[in-house]
């Protein structure tokens, strides 16, 4: 059974994801309405450090708290007025091993003035100690020894640019299949997504082959609420391919019917571009004629400019999965606001621990703000709570309406590929990641089987599942974990299942039990 092509039966993308969008000037914040669809993204451990452009201040906040702001006199809240103006968004950078992720995201940095020449020429001459003379670009984003040495990103890399309409967090994903749970982590926090593809000959067809992270690492996206995605063709300055057409063509139009197949809507939600992350072409400025004569559509920031991301809700319940936490002045922990937004004196709850606890201050990048919205990445420093209460994968919530703690939920499954020889039965253990949740989990019942065609449940009882079929179950977890349904929150409710390192179901909590 063509599995990519059953995945879209489980309808993670269901419609309501992709209606309601924000283009960039109304991402100005104007006057942001309560929408009752909420889509927004989540934070996981196994974060490293940001590596460049860290001092970019500000954050978007929801229209009516930035009527105080515009109230203060101090230089603090000038500042805060200053950078609200503009959107932002997180961006994943995938795709499989050697694409050029990390070249992409160099590049940019370098294109946005971030990287001076002499650190380019620094890592020119480390990368040619260690013969690895082409991955120099790379070296902005791959920060450690080990990452330098081997040319693969292990950990996500994080770093900062501005457009003219937009503010950027980058998250640069590993593509190797052994870092598949950080490439979650980094996808499971962006708004949208760089799918960066090699055009090299060869490498397009060992990262689009089955089992290539070309594939799965698109399957994961869509699962994880990456809402749209650019597809870079990379590497056109390759002496294989050389700006050709016809490859850029070839690797489109194979490239469309999978994407499709995996739940995005090509038409709204995808487009292609080419460039060269090595060389800048199509990058900052559109490919000079004499590079590339055929191309006559926008450059890489360009397009980053425009495009348009689902609606965030500033004024839904308060929801900030925990990805970190450490101990400076009292308790602070990281992570990203996917639902509310947050003000210094806010009273919330630390679940699922039902912990009370008050906002002392908040901080978005850098700089220490007021209020923030959905879809900023935080610090937030709380009283009443001691850091060792804490763990990743708790959220910070409303208090009048905190987010569910369960130990048992009931989910839809698309099942995508099991280990050979397995079968999916009750008693089938695998570990769970869903916003920055990591927990072992067990199914412990087959509910029903969902025809993939019709989208009707079956008739007949099921006692196991094979590869491609789609299934809601009961899963059991041992520690209380929060979640949402998918249906009031998308990017709280949807999951992947992961046994021996290997993605085996993408899924979607659609019951949790009456409290
Ligand atoms: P992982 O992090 O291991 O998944 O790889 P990655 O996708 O980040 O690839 P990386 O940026 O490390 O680049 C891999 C190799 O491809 C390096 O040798 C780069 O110099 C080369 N490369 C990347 N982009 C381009 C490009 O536009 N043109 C050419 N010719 N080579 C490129
Ligand atoms: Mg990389």
């Amino acid at each position: 059974m063509d599995i990519e092509a059953e995945i879209r039966a489980l309808q993670l993308d269901s419609a309501e994801d992709n209606n309601d969008v924000v283009n960039p000037e109304d991402a100005k914040l104007e006057k942001v309405e309560k929408e009752d669809e909420v889509e927004v993204e989540v934070e996981v451990e196994g974060m490293k450090d940001e590596v460049h452009g860290r001092s970019q201040p500000g954050q978007a906040e929801p229209k009516v708290k930035n009527k105080e702001v515009v109230a203060l006199e101090d230089a603090e809240a000038q500042e805060e007025m200053e950078t609200n103006k503009k959107r932002h968004l997180n961006v994943v950078f995938i795709g499989h091993v050697d694409a050029g992720k990390s070249t992409t995201g160099g590049q940019i940095l370098f294109l946005s003035g971030q990287v001076d020449d002499r650190t380019i020429q620094k890592y020119e001459k480390e990368a040619k100690d260690k013969s690895r003379e082409s991955w120099y670009m790379a070296y902005i984003m791959d920060t450690n020894e080990e990452e330098r040495v081997k040319g693969k990103t292990v950990e996500v890399g994080r770093a900062h640019f501005e457009t003219e309409t937009t503010r950027f967090t980058i998250l640069d994903a590993p593509g190797h299949k052994s870092y598949v749970p950080n490439m979650i982590s980094g996808a499971s926090q962006a708004d949208i997504g760089v799918l960066v593809i090699s055009a090299r000959k060869g490498e397009f067809e060992t990262g689009y082959e089955r089992g290539g992270q070309t594939r799965e690492h698109v399957q994961l996206a869509k699962t994880l609420g990456v809402a749209k995605l650019l597809v870079v063709v990379n590497k056109m300055d390759d002496p294989t391919v050389n700006w050709s057409k016809e490859r850029y063509d070839e690797i489109e139009s194979k490239m469309t019917p999978f994407l499709k197949s995996s739940g995005y809507n090509v038409k709204k939600d995808v487009q292609f571009l080419p460039i060269s992350g090595l060389l800048g072409s199509n990058m900052k400025t559109r490919v000079d004629k004499s590079i590339c004569s055929w191309w006559n559509g926008p450059c890489l920031f360009e397009a980053l400019d425009c495009i348009e991301v689902p609606l965030r809700d500033p004024k839904g319940p308060f929801r900030m999965p925990i990805i970190d936490k450490f101990k400076d002045m009292g308790t602070v922990v990281m992570g990203k606001v996917e639902s509310g937004s947050v003000c210094e004196g806010d009273s919330l709850l630390v679940m699922p621990n039902k912990a009370q606890v008050k906002v002392v201050a908040v901080y978005c990048d850098e700089s220490k703000v007021r209020c923030a919205g959905p879809g900023e990445n935080l610090r937030v420093r709380l009283s009443g709570i001691e850091e060792e209460d804490i763990l990743s994968g708790f959220v910070l919530s409303s208090v009048v309406k905190p987010i569910p703690a369960v130990t048992e939920f009931t989910a839809q499954l698309q099942i995508l590929e099991l280990l050979e020889n397995a079968i999916f039965t009750a008693g089938y253990k695998a570990v769970l990641h869903v916003h920055s949740v990591v927990e072992e989990c067990e199914i412990v019942e087959l509910l029903q089987q969902i025809d993939p065609k019709t989208r009707k449940p079956m008739k007949k009882k099921v006692l196991f599942v094979k590869n491609g079929a789609v299934v809601v179950c009961r899963v059991q977890v041992n520690n209380s974990i929060c979640v949402e349904k998918f249906s009031d929150f998308p990017q709280l409710g949807r999951f992947t299942l992961r046994t021996e390192g290997k993605t085996i179901a993408v899924g979607k909590v659609t019951d949790l039990p009456v409290a």
